[in-house]
C-alpha cells in the first residue's frame, strides 16, 4: 500500500529511507459527516507525496524542508501551531526518540496544494512512515491516522477525521466520525475525472458556514444531512455489488443535496453541468465546497472528452484516477 525502499547505508552515504502517501477524494458524504453520517472517501494514488530521511552532520537537529510548501522547519524553533512540526514531535516521542535527531527531512508532493486533494495529510502521514522506517518500524495505518489527525485539527479545527483516515489507509473507506473506519474494495473498478475550480475555498470555512446555517434551521439541515448518510450507503452498496454506474445518479443527487446546504457555486455548478452534458454519468463537487474541485463518474473511454469539457469550462486542473484498480 506503501512504497517503503531502504537503500543500504554506504561509508559517505548515510542511511536514506523514503515512504509516500496518496491524495485523496471524497467520493460522497462530506459535510453530512462532521454531523455523524457516514462518508466514503477514495486515495488518489496518482498524485503521492512522498518522504525522505537522511542522517544530518551531528549537531544539526531535525531538519525538515518541504519543497512544495517552499518550507524549511527547524524543528527546536518550530512554533507549536506548526501543523507538520507538531505531526514529526508526536511521532518522535510516541517512538521513545530524541525530539531533535540529526535528520534532514525532505518533503515532495504531486498533489496540489489547498485544492481539497489532501495534500497536506498525505506530506504528515509520509513524515510519520518514514520516521518509523528511519528506525526500521512500520506503523499500522490506525497509528498513522491518529498522528496525522493532530496536524488536521491545526489546519481545519473540527475536522471529522475522514482525510487521514483515507490518505494513512491508501484504500476506499466508509467512515464514521468517531468509531473505527472500515476500508473496502470495490467490486470492479471505476474512473473518475477531478477537475479542480481554481477557487481557492478554506475547508474551516464552508464548514462553520454550514454550522451558522444549520443552527438557524436546525432540523431542516438534519433532515438533508440524513438524506446524504442514506445516498451514502446505496453508493457503499453499488460499490460493493459491483453496479459502479449507479453510482452517478447518486452523485447528482449528493450534489443537489449539497446546493441545498449552501456549499455549492455557480461556478461548481456550471462545471458539474459540463461534465454530464460531455458523457459523465454523474458529477459531484467534492470537499468542503465553495471552490475547490469536483468528482465525475466517467466510463473509460468518455474520460479524456470529460476532462477536455471540463478544462474548457474553466477548470484549471484536471485529473483522472482508477479506483479499485
Ligand atoms: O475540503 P476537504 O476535501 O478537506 O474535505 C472536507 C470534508 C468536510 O466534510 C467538509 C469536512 C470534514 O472535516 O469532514
Amino acid at each position: 500500500m506503501y512504497q517503503t525502499s531502504f537503500l543500504p547505508p554506504l561509508r559517505d552515504h548515510p542511511k536514506l529511507v523514503t515512504a509516500s502517501a496518496p491524495g485523496k477524494v471524497i467520493l460522497v458524504g462530506e459535510h453530512a459527516v462532521v454531523y455523524g453520517r457516514p462518508a466514503i472517501a477514495v486515495p488518489v494514488w496518482e498524485r503521492v507525496a512522498r518522504a525522505t530521511i537522511q542522517p544530518g552532520a551531528a549537531g544539526s537537529g531535525c531538519w525538515i524542508v518541504a519543497h512544495d510548501l517552499r518550507r524549511r522547519i527547524h524543528l527546536a524553533d518550530a512554533p507549536p501551531e506548526d501543523a507538520m512540526a507538531l505531526v514529526a514531535r508526536a511521532t518522535l516521542a510516541e517512538l521513545g526518540l530524541p525530539p531533535n535527531p540529526d535528520w534532514q527531512i525532505e518533503l515532495n508532493s504531486e498533489i496540489p496544494i489547498a485544492s481539497g486533494l489532501g495534500s497536506g495529510a498525505a506530506l504528515n502521514a509520509a513524515l510519520v512512515r518514514a520516521i518509523h522506517a528511519q528506525v526500521g518500524c512500520t506503523p499500522d495505518p490506525a497509528q498513522v491516522s491518529d498522528l496525522v489527525y493532530l496536524g488536521e485539527q491545526l489546519y481545519h479545527g473540527t475536522p471529522s477525521g475522514i482525510d487521514n483516515t483515507v490518505v494513512a489507509y491508501g484504500q476506499p473507506v466508509w467512515f464514521i466520525k468517531g468509531t473505527a473506519p472500515r476500508v473496502f474494495t470495490p467490486a470492479k473498478p471505476f474512473t473518475l475525472v477531478i477537475a479542480d475550480s481554481g477557487v481557492a475555498s478554506p475547508t474551516h470555512e464552508t464548514v462553520a458556514g454550514v454550522r451558522r446555517r444549520r443552527e438557524r434551521d436546525p432540523q431542516r439541515y438534519d433532515r438533508w444531512f440524513d438524506a446524504i448518510g442514506e445516498l451514502v450507503e446505496e453508493a457503499r452498496r453499488v460499490i460493493e455489488a459491483g453496479e459502479c454506474e449507479a453510482l452517478g445518479p447518486i452523485f447528482d443527487r449528493n450534489h443537489a443535496l449539497l446546493q441545498q446546504i449552501g456549499v455549492s457555486t455557480p461556478q461548481l455548478d456550471h462545471l458539474v453541468t459540463a461534465a454530464r452534458d460531455a458523457g459523465a454519468r454523474g458529477a459531484k463537487l467534492s470537499g468542503g465546497g465553495g471552490g475547490g474541485n469536483l468528482i465525475a463518474l466517467v466510463e473509460r473511454a468518455s474520460a479524456q472528452p470529460v476532462a477536455a469539457a471540463l478544462e474548457a469550462a474553466g477548470a484549471i486542473r484536471v485529473m483522472i484516477t482508477t479506483v479499485g484498480a
